[in-house]
């Protein structure tokens, strides 16, 4: 079968690898894809948003599946727009209807679902400018820190979390006056968790699903979770704490209802949900929902399915889940992310990459690479990701760190604490 997979990070490079690996894929095409891609891919040059181009690709190069990586593209429709148009439908797209996707493109939207189906979750309530009056009430019955959620996607920039009762309220009036633009419409204020947070991915095919190997993701940019928030700077699966007992937890009181009220609702939902959450006390609560594999954990937890992935998707278009089981590794797999010096506040691109020697004990990922005049150079924030396993997540760490040492490019910055809280 000829597939197509839509993004250019490392999340999108580290699907591909499995993707390419397997015996069902005839050709694999990447839009737009990177320099990593390039060397098992076909990379096309098509915006990922013309769903007019990308369907006329499909039909002239026989794709018979498409896998969306980044959120945007399923919140504008692309499972719709290929399901309902029937010279199209034999085309299956892995990933929720726009409906579906509201999951992660309106909090409010996620937010009042996990409330009809019971779903463990923050104390929470909705305001718009007309209620400012009401939201700054609210506020004052909440304890600090305070939580704000722009309603829409903000490109991971929506959350605010804020100390000072007076503070939130400066930056609740500021939200809603249109400080992060049509998103911010609507603010959701909800209640401080409490705890350690863990990355769950789950493959629905909208009745049955599998449960994908578990991660723990580094947003901020410093040691020891300090300074701004990032992409991500590394990840870690599977996570300790995340036992059998906290497992179920997570199965019974969020994947099966999340799946069963998807499909209740008449949701189509045919693709990753990715579950955020916080282990409050030994007790699960959704943070949020994702409609789509998380980046960086992609690059920990793909590496660590050994079933064959278009084997699995193959079965979710066809709702053929309930049968399909999933071998995952016993090794624990880490991703470290290179970013460029500065990210993710200013920095500078099109810095040389050199790679001394050949690396065969990790996986290399990238994320923000280019290619011009035959030369590899750095195109972004986060430069490149590499993941190892091992027994241990002290042991996949060295064999990242020592291969850290051979890729190099002016402003070169990692952390070296990835896991530090669980271990
Ligand atoms: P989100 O975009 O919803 O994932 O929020 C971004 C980050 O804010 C999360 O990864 C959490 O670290 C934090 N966060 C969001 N909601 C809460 C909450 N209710 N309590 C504590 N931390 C939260
Ligand atoms: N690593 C978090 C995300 O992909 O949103």
């Amino acid at each position: 079968m000829n597939i197509l997979i839509i993004g250019s990070g490392a999340r999108e490079h580290a699907m591909a690898l499995k993707v390419a690996q397997s015996s069902l894929t005839d050709k694999l095409f990447m839009v737009p894809g990177n320099p990593g891609t390039s060397q098992i891919a076909e990379n096309i040059n098509i915006s990922i948003n013309d769903f007019y181009s990308v369907s006329d690709f499909c039909l002239k190069n026989n794709v018979e599946m498409i896998i969306p990586g980044p959120e945007g593209v399923l919140a504008k429709g692309i499972f719709d727009f290929f399901n309902s148009n029937k010279s199209l439908s034999h085309i299956k797209v892995i990933g929720p209807s726009e409906k579906g996707a509201l999951l992660e493109s309106s909090k409010d939207f996620a937010k009042k679902f996990m409330i009809r189906h019971n779903i463990p979750t923050a104390k929470y309530n909705t305001f718009s400018i007309e209620n400012i009056e009401e939201a700054f009430k609210f506020l004052e019955t909440l304890k600090s820190p305070f939580v704000l959620k722009a309603d829409g996607l903000a490109a991971g920039k929506g959350v605010l979390i804020i100390d000072d009762l007076q503070e939130a309220k400066i930056s609740l009036h500021q939200m809603l006056s249109g400080k992060f633009g049509d998103a911010g419409n609507i603010v959701v204020i909800e209640e401080f968790l409490s705890g350690i947070e863990m990355s769950v991915f789950v493959l629905s095919d909208g009745k049955n699903y599998v449960i994908l190997p578990n991660a723990k993701d580094y947003k901020r940019i410093g040691e020891g979770d300090e300074g701004l928030n990032t992409g991500g700077m590394g990840a870690v699966s599977p996570v300790p704490f995340a036992d059998n007992t906290f497992m179920s937890k997570i199965e019974n009181q969020i994947i099966i209802p999340t799946i069963k009220g998807l499909s209740e609702e008449n949701i189509e939902y045919i693709g990753f949900i990715f579950i955020g959450i916080m282990n409050v006390g030994g007790n699960p609560y959704v943070i949020e929902y994702n409609v789509r594999m998380g980046d960086p954990e992609t690059e920990v937890v793909f590496p660590r399915i050994n079933s064959d992935v278009v084997q699995l998707f193959a079965d979710t278009a066809k709702g053929n889940l309930k049968n399909s089981k999933i071998d995952i590794s016993e090794k624990t797999a880490v991703t470290i992310m290179l970013v460029s010096e500065g990210y993710p506040e200013e920095y500078q691109t099109k810095k040389d990459i050199f790679i001394s020697e050949e690396i065969k004990d990790s996986l290399i990922f990238h994320a923000g690479t280019t290619i011009e005049n035959d030369k590899l150079l750095t195109n972004g924030g986060r430069v490149i990701a590499v993941t190892s396993f091992g027994e241990n997540i002290q042991e996949a760490l060295n064999i990242s760190y020592k291969n850290i040492e051979k890729i190099n490019f002016s402003g070169k910055y990692f952390r070296k604490d990835i896991g530090f809280d669980l271990m």
